[in-house]
């Protein structure tokens, strides 16, 4: 999981690439290199760390090369180290190349390759490929050398190769996203589209499996398995101020901050109110097919995985079909029967995910009819499944999903009332809840101008060692959620639990001052999770309560109280996540943590 990039055309090619490469810093931070030509030598400089620490480094270089590649590097085979770090090349240092994936057959291809006589001198999968490409390089085609390398190679790979030899670049994919940027003479490749939009916004997909050449006359795309594809390029309305901070310390907050407008966006254009009902444009070819589905299998990882656990509780609801919810990383290895009734449904937001997309991939040879409600716009998983749903809201960059799992629920209360139509769901009973969708970014305004007071309790907990997070039903998945946000960025040790579940064990590591954050919004649980707190209390540990109003019961139990407002029942977890996620950023950045890019994380995992 790392960023690529490489550029040919008629400008300075070092400060396009670590331009690219500042907006792919969310896809790892263990280190950063580019390689550029000078005096018809390979220049290759790399750095382990941030991409900033190279950028120093690179303060006083001047280097005029107009082709280069760049690399923002997540380590999976071997350290992150300045040597580890990308661009690899051959042995003659006339060929580099940038790597995002791994080749899971390296060792077999490293020892044959050091019979060979070549010298490798990282520890990394992907320098193989460079001595593999080198192998076969023998007619000044790059391309013809880059198609019989990857022929031998398993795993997954976006590449960016160039060699000394000749004026062009080679882009490859399989199983990681290589995106081509266009603008008159110059040629982009990116592992996405953030990596592009400072410069182009005219873009284009490599499909698995493809090749493309780039050269200063123009690009043209080959496959793996032979032959040209001819394909047009489109442009993406992502602006540039979308992908920037906009102002706020972190991409985190930004993106918080614009869940009210990812509430609108996601519903815009979607919603036939008078009707109550949903037109989804990915889904018109299959809306008889629909009809016929008797089991829904959600697959998913982490906060999606969560919003996975909500659509269970709210189809079942509306839509009265049994729901299962599985990590992507269990039900690619399960044996389960699927039969041809069920609809497995992945949510992704990178629509990268390795797990998720191997999950659609089983179900796809079981003959399943597969679903996707993904964000990134092309990418994977939105490709390979059969039907799809985008949440059209903008980058997430932040590694903590937010934005995407507000928008995520909202796409799921649409399609049960889309699937709820079809069945036994009446038009007052969705006009009902769509009337009420239309008012939560009004609602969500009020939650997040309480920002200020979020931080003033998120001070008086943030040294705290330990957090249990509890809700139940409905909000037992935004008890997760949150022991997650609070972990993944703060560090703090939290779990989720059903209130309910909190005598049977969790109880016994309460003691003076230990926090439980309770999400108990008025609803028809509200009693029964008033009993837990109490018995929290009983034992001097400290609750914060998201909730809707102070009323007296829960005055006795608490010691912090955030108000958000009323709405559905089947609704409150749209807005009983953003306190849970307000708490877990002030938290994190009360202690200090760089909250965009948390250690050992990446946005996109597309490794299993
Ligand atoms: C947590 C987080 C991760 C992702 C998970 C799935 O804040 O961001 O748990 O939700 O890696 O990613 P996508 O949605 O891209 O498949």
């Amino acid at each position: 999981m790392c960023g690529i990039i490489g550029y040919i055309g008629e400008k300075k090619a070092l400060p396009i690439i670590l331009k690219s490469l500042k907006k792919m810093e969310y896809r790892g931070y263990d280190s950063a290199g580019v390689a550029l030509v000078e005096n018809d030598k390979l220049i290759i400089k790399k750095k382990s760390g941030k991409l900033d620490i190279l950028k120093k480094e690179l303060k006083d270089f001047k280097n005029n090369s107009t082709i280069g590649i760049g690399h923002i590097r997540w380590a999976t085979h071997g350290e992150p180290s300045d040597l580890n770090a990308h661009p690899h090349n051959d042995c003659n240092s006339e060929l580099t190349i940038v790597h995002n994936g791994i080749i899971e057959n390296s060792n077999e291809l490293k020892k044959s390759l050091i019979k060979k006589g070549h010298i490798f001198k990282t520890e990394t999968d992907s320098e193989v490929l460079a001595h593999l490409i080198e192998e076969y390089y023998k007619n000044n085609k790059l391309e013809e050398a880059v198609k019989i390398a990857l022929e031998k190679v398993n795993g997954a790979y976006g590449i960016v190769v160039f060699s000394l030899k000749e004026e062009k670049l080679v882009a490859a994919r399989l199983g990681s996203p290589v995106v081509l940027g266009i603008k008159n003479k110059e040629y982009f490749v990116a592992s996405d589209v953030a990596a592009l939009l400072p410069f182009t916004k005219e873009v284009l997909f490599l499909e698995e499996g493809e090749i493309a050449i780039l050269d200063r006359q123009g690009y043209k795309i080959i496959k793996l398995t032979g032959g040209e594809s001819i394909r047009e390029t489109q442009t993406v309305d992502w602006s540039l101020d979308e992908v920037e901070k906009d102002g706020y310390d972190h991409f985190m907050l930004k993106e918080i901050m614009e869940e009210a407008d990812t509430v609108r966006a996601s519903m815009r254009g979607r919603v036939i109110l008078e009707e109550g009902d949903i037109r989804f444009g990915g889904l018109i070819d299959v809306m008889d097919k629909l009809k016929e589905i008797d089991r829904i299998i959600i697959v998913a990882c982490g906060t999606a995985h969560y919003a996975g656990r909500i659509a269970e509780y709210v189809i079942e609801s509306l839509v009265n079909l049994p729901v299962e919810v599985q990590y992507a990383s269990e039900f690619r290895y399960r044996e389960e029967p699927l039969d041809k009734k069920s609809l497995v449904l992945a949510i992704s937001q990178s629509g990268e995910t390795a797990d998720t997309l191997a999950a659609i991939r089983k179900a796809k040879e079981n003959n399943v009819l597969t679903f996707g409600i993904v964000n990134v716009v092309g990418s994977t998983i939105a490709r390979e499944t059969d039907a799809g749903i985008y949440n059209h809201i903008g980058p997430e960059i932040s590694v903590a999903s937010t934005k995407a799992f507000v928008s995520q629920l909202v796409i799921i209360y649409l399609l049960a009332i889309l699937l709820g139509r079809q069945r036994k769901l009446s038009r007052q009973q969705a006009i009902e809840i769509l009337d009420e969708l239309n008012k939560l970014p009004e609602k969500i305004e009020t939650i997040t101008a309480q920002a200020s007071k979020i931080d003033e309790i998120a001070k008086k907990y943030y040294e705290a060692n330990n957090f249990i997070y509890i809700g139940r039903k409905l909000n037992y998945p935004i008890a997760l959620e949150g022991a997650l946000k609070l972990k993944e960025i703060s560090y703090i040790h939290a779990e989720g639990y059903p209130a309910g579940e909190l005598k049977h064990g969790p109880l016994a590591l309460i003691e003076e001052g230990y926090p439980v954050v309770a999400i108990i919004p008025q609803d028809k649980v509200y009693k029964k999770t008033i009993n837990n707190l109490e018995e929290v209390k009983a034992r001097l540990g400290k609750v914060i309560a998201i909730t809707n109003e102070e009323d007296d019961l829960i005055k006795k139990v608490t010691d912090d109280v955030i108000i958000i407002p009323k709405t559905l029942e089947i609704l409150n977890p749209i807005l009983t996540v953003i306190p849970i996620q307000l708490l877990a950023y002030f938290i994190a950045k009360r202690r200090g943590c760089p909250i965009d890019q948390p250690r050992n994380l990446a946005k996109s995992v597309t490794v299993e």
